[in-house]
């Protein structure tokens, strides 16, 4: 029997076969880290990655709904890849991810674009996707799990740098934000067992890795029980913490509602968990967050702020911001731009609202702020935020931060860059430092987007 042809662990005729895989992701932080995954899967049944879709036998497109113009954005790229189809016949193109699961038939019936469908709960059926799409029919899974969260998986790492990588916690999201369309593309809640967690924590640091980022849409409401105790997410931190001290641990996101004071006291306990939290507000606006079903007002908001700045001092905090939702006023567009100033934010993702099929929004409220007028509350929205990010950078001039080493600098190979534990990028003079090294750096001086330092012993 010749190995290369037999999957070992189920002896099932492999699929690849050494043919080669591309993929390419667009969306969030936990895209990135599914298509780890699907490439760990299909690694497992024989399939090589190429970095070239020109030479690839199958390209997967891992999908983004969140906003019409990410949609758009693939709708152009899948009729580019046309191109590589008309010169490779045998070539399979498949839409993965939350489009996949949004749209379906509409996408596995554009038969010339797309041979197969697969949602981010059917991941672990890619190889007989991929069997059935090779055969010539429509091959399409969007089934969604209450339980799928490819826990024993480990995932092949795509970004290289070595230094920091993506773990996932939980998958789907029960919150059921006005706007929003993950609910919908990634189901309901799960959390993902502590146990694998931490081995793939501990996996990480081994091969040389000092950075972790744990995902899930609504961190602060990871929840674990096994018999009679349950683990929530300041206990999971602490875990995953105490894996070194030099594995700097960061999250992503947290929901104002569910921050809990008792997350940022074990924040405040292990210095390698980072002092940044992104806490997204999306407008200031209690009346507006009301409509957007955030569960919580802007004096809610600004007592969590409260709590991080007590509990937590030098803690930089960044946000989620969206202009023109239904109904707003410049009044409530007002009330965001000074929440933006009262917090002070050191960086924000700004959108403009829109609209989602089959969300509460989209089935209830108009979507009745013109498109002008949206774009000009997030110019100011924007701008203020450029402001807020210099004067934030600003304070960081003369003082001194243990900076993890990410890479070259883009501008100069004799300058690195790496990060503070509060987020922000810094870029100094290499001297003898190595990519996933410690330096303690001295910022000099600064832009909005970026630190600039000096190394000191
Ligand atoms: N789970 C995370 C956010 C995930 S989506 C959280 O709740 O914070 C990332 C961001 O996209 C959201 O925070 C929101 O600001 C933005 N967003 C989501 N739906 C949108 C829509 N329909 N239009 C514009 N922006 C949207
Ligand atoms: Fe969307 Fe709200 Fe869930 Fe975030 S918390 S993913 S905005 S529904
Ligand atoms: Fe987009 Fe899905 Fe993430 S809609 S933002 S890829 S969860």
């Amino acid at each position: 029997m010749n190995l290369n042809h037999v999957n070992i662990s189920g002896l099932r005729p492999i699929v690849g076969d050494g043919r080669k895989l591309y993929i390419e992701t667009y969306g969030c932080q936990m895209n990135a880290g599914d298509s780890e995954v699907v490439l760990s899967i299909l690694q497992g049944d024989g399939f090589r990655y190429t970095e070239d879709p020109a030479g690839a036998d199958v390209i997967l497109i891992n999908t983004c709904s969140i906003r019409d113009n990410a949609e758009q954005r693939i709708w152009g790229r899948l009729r580019e890849l046309r191109q590589y189809k008309k010169k490779n016949k045998g070539l399979l193109v498949g839409v993965i991810g939350c489009m996949a699961e949004r749209l379906r038939e509409k996408l596995i019936d554009q038969e010339e674009l797309v041979n197969l469908v697969a949602g981010p709960d059917a991941y672990r059926d890619l190889p007989r996707l991929l069997r059935e799409a090779g055969g010539g029919a429509k091959a399409v899974n969007v089934l969604l799990s209450g339980e799928e969260t490819y826990a024993e998986i480990s995932p092949v790492r795509l970004d290289k740098n070595g230094v920091s990588a993506y773990i996932s916690i939980m998958r789907g999201c029960n919150n059921m934000c006005s706007y929003c369309v993950v609910p919908y593309t990634r189901g309901a809640e799960r959390s993902r067992d502590p146990q694998t967690i931490l081995r793939e924590a501990r996996e990480l640091f081994d091969g040389g890795y000092r950075e972790v980022t744990l995902l899930g849409q609504n961190v602060n409401s990871y929840r674990w029980k096994n018999g009679e105790t349950v683990a929530g997410f300041a206990d999971l931190l602490g875990a995953v913490a105490s894996v070194d001290p030099k594995l700097r641990v960061r999250f992503s996101t947290s929901h104002p509602k569910d921050l809990s004071d008792e997350v940022l006291h074990t924040m405040a306990r292990y210095p390698n968990l980072c002092r940044a939290i992104h806490l997204p507000a999306q407008s200031g606006s209690t009346r507006m967050l009301e409509l957007m079903n955030r569960k919580y007002t802007r004096e809610w908001y600004l007592g969590r702020i409260e709590a991080i700045r007590r509990i937590l001092p030098g803690c930089s905090i960044s946000t989620d911001l969206i202009a023109g939702f239904c109904t707003e006023t410049d009044d409530d567009h007002r009330q965001t731009l000074s929440l933006m100033e009262e917090v002070g934010y050191a960086s924000a993702f700004m959108f403009k609202y829109s609209e989602r099929p089959n969300t509460k929004a989209a089935r209830h409220m108009a979507d009745d702020v013109p498109d002008g007028v949206k774009t000009a509350r997030l110019n100011e929205i924007i701008a203020l935020q450029n402001e807020l990010s210099l004067r934030s950078n600003r304070l960081d001039v003369g003082r001194e931060f243990e900076v993890l080493v990410e890479g070259v600098s883009k501008r100069s190979d004799r300058q690195l860059f790496g990060r503070t534990s509060q987020n922000k990028v810094v870029v100094f003079d290499r001297g003898d430092a190595r990519v996933g090294d410690y330096v303690r750096v001295r910022v000099t001086d600064c832009s909005s987007a970026t630190l600039h330092g000096q190394r000191v012993e």
